[in-house]
């Protein structure tokens, strides 16, 4: 599929793993704010239905140096929004290398090509698991970065190149570090079709479609309020928003990079989400509790007022049942289409 060469007010942006659940919101959110946007999706847990339309899409891997080369050049690429990666904290737990080869070693390829081609900003998908430190209060982002699992380390490792790498070669990049993604566009365009998803609102509106018979729940005696995980959980769309006026930022003001949480500050118990499902739905959900997960910490919740403070940004679905609606409607409707 190709794009007409137009001069435009910004150059293209690269979002690689855009065929995935936030990379296919953010090709939404930046062709909705006028951008020329090109896809970078190895297929390997992402749909090529999941692409818009009118993206340019390119099969292939962030560290196919040849290739990233060739199409940061071809479509004169300004911006790389880079959200290719594995997701799985116990899975890089159990297969730590993974995570370092597709998280980190793969990261610096992509980064590598973006110098050689000349890309003046880069926006990265970090994550909280880059604290590893549980905490009772809303952590920010001068909380020690200890993380827990190599998912966190691997994260981690690549906000330190990123870091390096910007001092010492002029360009500029943003770390959002995402606290819990959850949702789906309000549109209906787009939403998380991951296969055996482990994330708790994906599985609970599996439950409520019956896709699952029951949703364990890890533990109910936690040190929290009703004794289950506590987390902050953000919707996609407010989500990618914040890439979309990060790199505005960015954009402007070129000699500043930023390291920002991304959440709401609020924190959701696992029996709260319950709750919201089954508003959503209409009916009791199926439910049980199971042993805590290991690796799992009793809350963890963001300080998000750095990000409110740099960006442009406010958030519009900062609500859960909102989140909770839209990730159930996507997984009756075109969300079973995709998976297959
Ligand atoms: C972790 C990572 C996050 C990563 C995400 C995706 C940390 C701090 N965060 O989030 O960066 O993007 O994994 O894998 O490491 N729960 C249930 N039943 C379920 C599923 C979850 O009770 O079937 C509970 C968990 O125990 C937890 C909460 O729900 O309390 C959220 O879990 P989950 O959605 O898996 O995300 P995190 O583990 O918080």
């Amino acid at each position: 599929m190709q794009v007409a060469e137009t001069v435009d007010e910004h150059p293209a942006v690269l979002v690689t793993g855009g065929a995935g659940y936030i990379g296919s919101h953010a090709a939404l959110a930046l062709l909705d704010a006028g951008r020329r946007v090109i896809v970078l999706d190895n297929l390997v847990t992402g749909f090529r239905r999941a692409v818009p339309e009118v993206a340019v899409f390119v099969e292939g891997d962030i560290a196919d140096d040849a290739l990233v080369r060739a199409l940061l050049a071809e479509h004169g690429v300004g911006a790389i929004m880079h959200f290719a990666g594995s997701v799985v904290v116990a899975e890089s737990v159990e297969n730590p290398l993974k995570y370092y080869d597709n998280n980190t070693a793969r990261s610096r390829s992509l980064i590598a090509s973006a110098l050689a081609g000349g890309v003046r900003h880069f926006i990265f998908s970090s994550t909280a698991a880059v604290y590893g430190v549980p905490s009772d209060e809303p952590v920010d982002e001068s909380w020690p970065t200890r993380p827990a699992n190599p998912y966190g380390t691997s994260k981690l490792m690549t906000e330190t190149m990123l870091r390096d790498a910007a001092a010492a070669h002029g360009f500029n990049y943003g770390a959002l570090r995402y606290f819990n993604v959850a949702g789906a566009d309000p549109a209906g365009r787009a939403g998380q079709s991951t296969q055996g998803a482990t994330n708790l609102i994906k599985a609970a509106v599996e439950v409520a479609t019956g896709k699952r018979d029951s949703l364990a729940i890890f533990g109910d005696d936690w040190p929290t309020p009703d004794g289950t995980g506590v987390r902050d959980y953000i919707h996609v769309s407010d989500l990618v928003a914040a890439h979309i006026a990060l790199l505005d930022r960015l954009e402007v003001e070129t000699a500043t990079s930023h390291v920002l949480n991304s959440g709401y500050g609020r924190g959701v118990s696992v029996r709260e989400v319950i709750a919201a499902v089954e508003r959503a739905s209409g009916k009791p959900l199926p439910c049980h509790v199971a042993p805590r997960r290991p690796g799992d910490i009793a809350q963890m919740v963001a300080n998000s007022d750095a990000l409110g403070a740099t960006i442009d940004w406010r958030p519009r679905f900062a609500d859960l049942d909102a989140i909770v609606a839209h990730a159930l409607h996507w997984e009756r409707t075109i969300g079973a289409q995709l998976a297959d």
